[in-house]
This record gives structure tokens, sequence and C-alpha cells, in this order.
């Protein structure tokens, strides 16, 4: 029999409004809010949201949560991390608070190179214990649903092992089999070769999307379109890392070539808010990494208000965000980017679902949707982004089943 979930009570539930995606412009900031309510789950489903005076009479089996003095909101929605590596950048993050910058490490063959050793030395089941771990803690901040890159390994076995790992613990797979020149290849061409050439074909299998760190000191933008084409061809849909710290030509290609986000975008200018707002791109904003690296924010807001579709993501990994919160990234929303409470909702939720293809069955409470709820220890929904860095998540229910 199917099992039946009635979280009864709420003080509200608050869901984005509408049904397309994604939402940009006035609609990205409407959020439907009903207060005293229910929502029942019949399986992994939602079967009903609504008033409690408006519940029908229910009859069978059915476990009922006490709702009072929360919120219902819909499972965030991760869509950009890097949860598959090993170790850590302690050590790196004391040198940065000393005054290092993040891009002379990288430059010296720290940084990303770094964690390419650790990862390469975790083995299989290091990787995937590494990638457990940071699902629970992503859960526990009411996530539930994540993309994950590779990244890490830049050789054939460990970046196959990273997304086999990020599969099996219920992630979605992206190939970031272009994040760095690892220090076995001559350049940077030499390396994409036998990423195509060795790696691709099975990449492919496992991922669902390409991701290229456009940037000086990683691929320049010739050398982007030749993997994203590469990728493309092979079924992968397409991200970029984008004007992170300089506008190298990420925007453009991404127009160009159909992808499905660009992603920073803390570098970027009127040209590039221009282009992307007339264009079928999300911009996923990683304020969490602007802060991680004391770097500017994006221009959220010019964002928005030129109507383009933009999601927030946390970008966790060990060197520029070692933060898999998304309620932080909401307060960073709302405090640094200058977004409502509403419309950071919709970019981690219906927008985030958006980039990885799934918004007709996530990202909504509504009936019809997966019941993935999170419920804030909040008499108001917008503690979300209100209680800075607070324990505002009191429970996550994922597929009707409370965790
Ligand atoms: O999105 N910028 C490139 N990649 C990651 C950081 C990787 C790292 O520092 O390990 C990012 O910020
Ligand atoms: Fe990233």
């Amino acid at each position: 029999m199917t099992q039946r979930l009635l979280v009864r009570d709420l003080a509200q539930l608050a869901t984005p409004s509408g049904t397309g995606a994604p939402l940009r412009g006035r609609a990205l900031g409407e959020v439907e809010v009903l207060e005293d309510a229910f929502a029942l789950c019949s399986g992994d489903t939602i079967e009903a949201v609504g008033r409690m005076s408006d519940l029908p009479a229910l009859d069978g089996e059915i476990t009922e949560l006490d709702g009072r003095g929360m919120c219902a909101i819909p499972g965030l929605v991760d869509c950009h991390t890097h949860a598959a590596f090993g170790g850590d950048r302690v050590e790196e993050f004391s040198l940065r608070a000393g005054g290092a910058s993040y891009e002379e490490l990288h430059a010296a063959g720290g940084g990303i190179l770094s964690t390419v050793r650790a990862t390469r030395g975790a083995g299989e089941d290091g990787l995937r214990s590494a990638v457990e771990r940071h699902r629970s803690w992503m859960l526990r901040e009411g996530t539930t649903t994540f993309e994950a890159k590779s990244g890490y390994g830049l050789d054939r076995d460990t970046e196959l092992a990273s997304l086999r790992a990020i599969r099996d613990a219920g992630g979605i797979p992206t190939w970031l089999g272009a994040h760095a020149v690892p220090p076995e290849f001559a350049n940077a061409d030499a390396y994409l070769d036998f990423a195509l050439a060795e790696v691709l074909p099975e990449a492919a299998e496992l991922a669902e999307a390409a991701d290229v760190f456009l940037e000086r000191g990683a691929f320049d933008q010739a050398q982007a379109r030749h993997y994203l084409e590469a990728c493309r061809a092979a079924g992968l849909a397409l991200r970029l890392h984008g004007d992170q710290f300089t506008e190298a030509g990420a925007i453009p290609l991404a127009v160009e070539l159909g992808a499905r986000s660009v992603d920073h975008l803390e570098a970027t200018g009127e040209e590039g808010i221009r282009t992307l707002a007339a264009s079928e791109v999300t911009g996923v904003l990683l304020p969490a990494s602007a802060l991680f690296l004391d770097r500017p924010m994006p221009p959220a807001r010019a964002l928005v208000d030129a109507g383009a579709a933009v999601a927030l993501a946390s970008d966790f990994n060990p060197g520029s965000a070692f933060c898999e919160s998304l309620p932080l990234v909401c307060s960073l929303a709302a405090t640094q980017l200058h977004l409502s409470p509403a419309e950071a909702l919709a970019a981690c939720t219906v927008n985030a679902a958006h980039v990885l293809g799934r918004a007709g069955h996530i990202g909504r409470l509504v009936a019809g949707y997966r019941a993935d709820i999170v419920l804030l220890d909040a008499p108001d929904w917008r503690y979300l982004a209100y209680h800075l860095g607070g324990r505002v998540v009191a429970g996550v229910v994922v597929g009707g089943e409370l965790r």
C-alpha cells in the first residue's frame, strides 16, 4: 500500500508561484504563501497542499507530522557543487587569511592541484565515503537534490570513480573534465586531447552534463569551445565556470553553444549582463564563493532587473567555498546580492531545478511534484534568508519520507 504522510498545522507553506521555468524578472519574486497549511504526500509525490480549513477527511493509514510553529518550503536544489574530493585545504585557508591570494596559490601548484593529489590518493572507497559525508551535510541544510562535479581526478580512473561516487550517493553527476591542467601534461591542448579521447566516452555514460573552467590560468575560449563541442556531440548538456576573475568570453560561448548555465559571474560587466539576459542560458550565482575568497559579488540585481534567469548554488568545494548551506547562501543573496527572500527561494528551487533539467517535477510544493519538503523552524518562511547562519532547518522530507 502507498505510504501517506500528512504535514499539518503549518504556520505557512511557501512555494514559487506559476508553473513555468525558469522564472525571470517580476515572476522570480512571486511566492505563493498559504497560512495555517498542510502538505499531503502519497508515496514519493505531493498529493495536495492547502489550508487546514480545506483539508478533506482522509481514510486509510496516514502518518501525521505536527507542523505547528514551522513553515514548509520546497526541498532545496543545489545545482553547483564539487562534492567529490579527498583531503582538505585548511592549510591554504590559513595562508589566505594571512594575505596569500587564491590565484597565486593555484599558480604555485597549490589550490585545485593540491586537491587533485589528495583525490587521486583517496581511492574509490575513500571517494565514495567523502561524497556520502558531504551529501549528509547538504541534507542537514535542506538540500534534497544536488548536482556534483568531478574535476579533482583529471586522470581516467579518478574522474570516472568520482562520477560513479556521485551517482551512487544520489547526486546528479557533471563531468568537469576541464578544471585544470594536471602536472603530467605539458599544456592544456595536450591534456584536452587525452581527456576527450580517453575519458569522455565513459564519462558521457555516467554524467548528465559537462563543465569547463574558462579562466586565465585554466582554459581559454577556444579550448573551452573544443571541449564543449565534443561533449555536446557525446550527448552531454553544457555548463561553464565563467567570469570568476576575468571576462574571457564565457557568456558569448555559453549562448553560442546553447549551454544550460554559466556559473560564477563575479567579473561580469554590462555587456555580459545584456547578453545573458537576452538568452536562454541561466546565470548561476555563487555568493558563498565570492565571500570565501573575499572577491566582488556577482551583479545579481542588475542581472535580474535586465531579465536574466538566475539560480543560486553553494559551489561547495574545499578551496573556494567550503560551505554546503543553501540557507546561508540565501542570506548572502539577500544581504550581498540585494535579492528579496522570494527571489532567493525561487533561485535555489525552481530555477536550480531548471539548470538540472528537472523543473517539471522538482522545486515547487504543488500536487504532482516530488514530495521533497524542507520544514523551517520559523513562524515566517522568510527566516530562510533572515536567520543568518542559524539552525533554521528543523526537518527534511525526501520523496515522502522524513529524514
Ligand atoms: O568553482 N573556479 C574553479 N573551480 C572551483 C574551485 C575549485 C577549488 O578551488 O578547488 C570553483 O570555485
Ligand atoms: Fe564551481
